[in-house]
């Protein structure tokens, strides 16, 4: 078998320049974090993953390898054998493929922003699966989440680790959620989500000290050096992130290091000293919240699995 491919998402540049824009010259300047992911950006948030103080890829790994298989039986359990397995910010497609012995998909359907970054990884993965049929969507979920018809039948499980869901704010995370239920059609979501702990291990998380979030959160200004046509200096830019503990998230920001002026063709915006572009919400949740939220977004049922720590969560919610 050939994986499909379909792209549904076409990236409008100037229109994420003229969104960019917009955010920069806003009062309280902000920027949406989907600018960190350039070619670079990506690659620094490998790094990222590798760091002694970011603890949420390998935590959430280490409770896939304990518990995946009680994962699987548990999904099965509501599906039925040979679920559809869909596959959010699919990327290398690396954790999916960890599941395929415990869940034993009937099909994988990938999905990413764009549908070039699942071209290579999906034609490995068949050859490693000949017999399974696969799709790559190419699409903005964060937009809407909704699979054309045909592409599942039956109930599926859809898959959302790496705690990107606190990369949104608890009503779009909620919206998201419910989109999810309904591309699941009768099956599970499989997701997750990064909680609530020490404020100086999430702060360190977010700064750590060979300094590579920092880099990746100032590539950001590269990155708009290049779609705005901007002169951002770097080096007049200081990384900061701070847990906000009444929202219950890390904010990254970045902080101009003295007054400025940054300019782009047809436009410039004043910075003071010490003012800030805010580019990134992260949301903690506690596991009751969190549990709300699947609620509120029409689950009616939940098994969830953490660390001994209980620095991390993985739920199953269904019904
Ligand atoms: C992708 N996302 C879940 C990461 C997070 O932890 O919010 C992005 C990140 N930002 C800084 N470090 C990692």
């Amino acid at each position: 078998m050939t994986p499909d491919f379909i792209q549904l998402h076409h990236g409008d540049d100037q229109a994420l320049a003229a969104e960019a824009a917009t955010g920069l010259r806003a009062p309280a300047a902000h920027v949406s974090p989907k600018f960190f992911y350039d070619a670079l950006g990506s690659r620094l948030f490998d790094a990222i993953t590798e760091t002694a103080e970011y603890y949420p890829t390998r935590t959430e790994a280490a409770i896939m390898a304990t518990h995946g298989a009680a994962m699987g039986q548990a999904a099965r359990g509501v599906t039925g054998p040979e679920p559809a397995l869909v596959d959010l910010g699919a990327g290398n497609c690396a954790k999916a493929s960890r599941l395929f012995p415990l869940l034993q998909p009937g099909r994988y359907v990938a999905v990413d922003i764009s549908v070039e970054f699942l071209r290579q990884s999906l034609q490995c993965l068949q050859r490693e699966h000949p017999q399974m049929p696969m799709a790559g969507v190419g699409l903005d979920f964060s937009a809407e989440l909704a699979l054309p018809q045909g592409l599942t039948t039956g109930p599926a499980v859809v898959f959302y680790p790496g705690s990107s869901i606190g990369n949104f704010n608890p009503a779009e995370a909620l919206r998201l959620l419910s989109q999810a239920r309904s591309v699941a059609n009768g099956g599970a979501l499989l997701i997750g989500v990064d909680l609530v702990k020490p404020v100086d291990v999430l702060e360190a998380a977010y700064d750590d000290a060979l300094g590579i979030t920092a880099a990746f959160n100032l590539n950001l200004l590269n990155h708009l050096n290049r779609l705005l046509g901007a002169d951002f200096q770097l080096r007049e830019w200081r990384h900061l992130a701070v847990f906000n503990a009444a929202e219950s998230r890390i904010e990254m920001h970045l902080e101009a290091r003295r007054s400025l002026t940054v300019r782009w063709p047809g436009a410039e915006r004043r910075f003071a000293a010490g003012e800030r572009i805010h580019t990134e919400n992260s949301y903690k949740w506690t596991p009751e919240a969190f549990e709300v939220l699947l609620r509120r977004a029409g689950f009616t049922q939940t098994e969830a699995w953490t660390d001994a720590r209980g620095w991390f969560g993985v739920w199953l919610a269904w019904g």
